[in-house]
This record gives structure tokens, C-alpha cells and sequence, in this order.
């Protein structure tokens, strides 16, 4: 059909006077493009329409692990894991917040397990030492790397420590939790998945969030070559990247930033997300969910990186967070 369309397309514009060759290299430079667009939809497509996978069924698991899972999109997806079946260990800072989040899960789900495990991804902190003790005993296919947190303004303006706090919490952590399960999970002949929260930041350049941004690419990457090295053993390995969504994590920084705001308007509640992220799991290496991230994607195909960079230097001293940041930058 499509093949009768072009030939037909080709004829007639040959017989109004177009050469032959125009139409073929027409072809050509436009063949990468289409490409890329049929190649970029066609998984993502895929995994909105795909049922929403049984994490418990597809890798006959009793537990499950959610990193960040006290708020936010963390604890909608412990929850959604509970729904499944699954007993949980929630791993999160410390805090009321955990508590809580555990209280509910309890209360909502009587007849499963839930563990907490409460600790700050920190420099120093043996957090690894600690969700190792208190899961020794179980067996744990399915891992959500998700805690994470932003430090804003100036890179030189944040104090060291804090940038590398942000790091370790962001990036580090999500190393050391993901070598220790995986390694168990192919030393057992085991099945099953890791996925990765990470951030549109992780491929578009991101001022006043620098760091933030570097550790989301670090995520994607990793998780793009564990998907290849892990595939055959039936570990499926994905990360995502969420449009905006309505959760702490905004109301935690230090500096409000306005473009940040604005994104705010437009936001999803965690609640909506786990279904979406399920539907990813052994399909997508990379899976971008909802319009802002498929957007800014789409966008970073047609504009080289290095002239997007540029751009955004020019205008950036133009933004008002920009001048904000500037009045006490020292
Ligand atoms: N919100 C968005 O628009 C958006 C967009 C793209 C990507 N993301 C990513 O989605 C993930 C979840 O964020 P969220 O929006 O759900 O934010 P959130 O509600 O703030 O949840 C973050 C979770 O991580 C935990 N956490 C923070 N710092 C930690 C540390 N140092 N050690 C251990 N746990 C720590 C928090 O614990 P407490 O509950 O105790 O605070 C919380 O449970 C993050 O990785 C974020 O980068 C969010
Ligand atoms: C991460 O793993 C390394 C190697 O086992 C270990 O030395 C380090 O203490 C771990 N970090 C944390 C925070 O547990
Ligand atoms: C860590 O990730 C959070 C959200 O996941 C982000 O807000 C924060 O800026 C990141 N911190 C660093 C230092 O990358
Ligand atoms: C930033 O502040 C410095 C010093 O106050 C000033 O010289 C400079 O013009 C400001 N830059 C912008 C883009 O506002």
C-alpha cells in the first residue's frame, strides 16, 4: 500500500517536471527522520496500550523493593505492588513520613508483609549494610530505584558536601543496591526487574539543577546497558522518565525555580504513574511517560545537543530565576 502511494507520488511529480533524483534524495534525507519518529513510537506506543504487567506472576516473586517508597511516586508504587500480591520493603529516609506510609500500607493490605527500612543515602552512611540485614532472608526479584532529591541554584553557590550528598543518593546508591540484588538474582538463575526513576533532566541540559540533571543520565545509562547485559537472563532492566508530577519533591528544595513552577501547573499525581511504569517493564530500555517528556525527547532529535546547550546559554541570563540566583551569588 504505502509502497503503491510513494511509486504513485514519485510518478506524478515526475510527470509535472520534478526529476527523478530530486524525489529520491527527497527520500533519503527525509528517511532518517521517519525513521527515528516510527523507531521512538513504536515501544512507546506499544507499552500505553500493552495490559499493565503482574510483577508477581511474571517473575513468580513473593517481595518486592521500593527505594524513596515513603511519598511521592515511590510509595504509589509500593502500593500498586501490594495490589499485586507482592509483600514490600519500602526503603526511605527516616521519618514520620515512613511511618506512616507503613501504617497504611498495613492497614490496607492485612494479610501481606511489609518491611521498612529507614535510612539516608548519604557519604558515610552504610545504608547498603542496612537493607542487607534486613533482607538477608528473603528473596527480592523486583527493585525500584527511586529515591531521590534536588539540590537547586548555582553549582558554585551549593556547598560541595550537599552536591555530593545529592549524588550519592541520586546515583551511587542506586549502584550499589542494584549490583548486590542483581548479582543474587544471576547467581541464583533467578528472574526478574530493575527500574530506575530517573528525569527528562537526564537528557536535556538543566541550570540550577546541574547535578540533578548529571545523575538522571548517569540512571539511563546504566540501566541501557544492564537491560543488554541482563536481557537473556530474563532480568529486565528499564529506567523512566516522568513529566511533572504533584509530590514532595518540589516542596523540598531550598530555592523555588520558576520554570520548575510552571511545570508544577501541568502535573500528575503519583497515583497516576505506576500503571505506566508497569507497562515498561520488559518492553523499554527508556521509556518516557507523558507529553512533557515525550516532547522534550522529540525536541532533542531535531536540535543538536551542543546548538540546544547554546541556545539555552544565550537566553538563560534572561530568565528571572536567573536573576534571582544572581543577586546572592558570591
Ligand atoms: N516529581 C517529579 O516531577 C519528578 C519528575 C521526574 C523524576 N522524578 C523522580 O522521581 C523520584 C521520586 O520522586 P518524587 O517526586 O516521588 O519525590 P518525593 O515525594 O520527594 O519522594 C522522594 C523519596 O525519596 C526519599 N529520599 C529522599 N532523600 C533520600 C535520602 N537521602 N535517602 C533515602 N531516601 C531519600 C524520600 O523520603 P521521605 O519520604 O522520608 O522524604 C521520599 O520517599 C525521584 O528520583 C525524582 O528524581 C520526579
Ligand atoms: C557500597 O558498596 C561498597 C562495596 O561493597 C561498600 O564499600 C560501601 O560501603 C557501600 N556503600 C554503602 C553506603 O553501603
Ligand atoms: C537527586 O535527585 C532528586 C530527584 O530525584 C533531585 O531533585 C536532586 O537534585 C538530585 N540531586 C543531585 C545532587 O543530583
Ligand atoms: C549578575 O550580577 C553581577 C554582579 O551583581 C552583575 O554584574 C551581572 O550583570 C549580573 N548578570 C545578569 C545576567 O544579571
Amino acid at each position: 500500500m504505502a509502497e503503491e502511494t510513494c511509486s504513485a507520488l514519485a510518478t506524478t511529480a515526475v510527470t509535472n517536471g520534478v526529476a527523478m533524483w530530486q524525489v529520491v534524495l527527497l527520500g533519503i534525507f527525509a528517511f532518517p527522520t521517519i525513521f527515528w519518529i516510527v523507531m521512538y513510537l513504536l515501544p512507546q506506543l506499544y507499552c500505553v496500550i500493552r495490559p499493565v504487567p503482574d510483577l508477581k506472576k511474571r517473575y513468580n516473586a513473593e517481595w518486592a523493593l521500593v527505594t524513596g517508597g515513603g511519598s511521592g511516586i515511590g510509595k504509589a508504587i509500593s502500593f500498586k505492588l501490594a495490589k499485586q500480591g507482592l509483600n514490600v520493603v519500602v526503603v526511605s529516609l527516616d521519618d514520620d513520613i515512613l511511618k506512616d506510609t507503613m501504617k497504611q500500607l498495613r492497614e490496607t493490605f492485612p494479610k501481606q508483609q511489609f518491611k521498612s527500612v529507614g535510612c539516608n543515602f548519604s557519604p558515610g552512611v552504610d545504608y547498603l549494610k542496612q537493607i542487607q540485614d534486613a533482607t538477608n532472608d528473603l528473596e527480592i526479584p523486583i527493585i525500584f530505584n527511586n529515591a531521590g532529591f534536588m539540590v537547586t541554584g548555582f553549582f558554585d553557590q551549593a556547598p560541595l558536601g550537599k552536591l555530593l550528598a545529592n549524588m550519592e543518593c541520586n546515583a551511587t546508591a542506586s549502584v550499589n543496591i542494584t549490583h548486590h540484588f542483581v548479582s543474587k538474582l544471576v547467581s541464583g538463575k533467578k528472574k526478574g526487574c530493575v527500574v530506575f526513576t530517573s528525569s527528562v533532566a537526564g537528557f536535556i541540559p538543566t541550570p540550577f539543577s546541574g547535578m540533578y540533571g548529571a545523575t538522571k543520565a548517569f540512571v539511563s545509562q546504566l540501566a541501557c546497558s544492564l537491560h543488554i547485559e541482563l536481557q537473556s537472563l530474563g532480568i529486565d532492566v528499564c529506567a523512566v522518565h516522568p513529566s511533572p508530577v504533584s509530590s514532595n519533591f518540589y516542596n523540598n528544595l531550598d530555592h523555588k525555580i520558576e520554570i520548575l513552577e510552571s511545570a508544577c501547573k501541568q502535573a500528575v499525581p503519583p497515583e497516576a504513574l505506576p500503571d505506566d511504569i508497569f507497562r515498561s517493564i520488559g518492553v523499554c530500555a527508556l521509556r518516557d511517560l507523558g507529553g512533557m517528556a515525550v516532547g522534550s525527547r522529540m525536541g532533542t532529535f531535531w536540535l543538536p545537543y551542543n546548538f540546544f546547550t547554546e541556545v539555552f546559554a544565550t537566553a538563560a541570563p534572561y530568565l528571572p530565576d536567573w536573576k534571582t540566583h544572581n543577586k546572592t551569588r558570591r
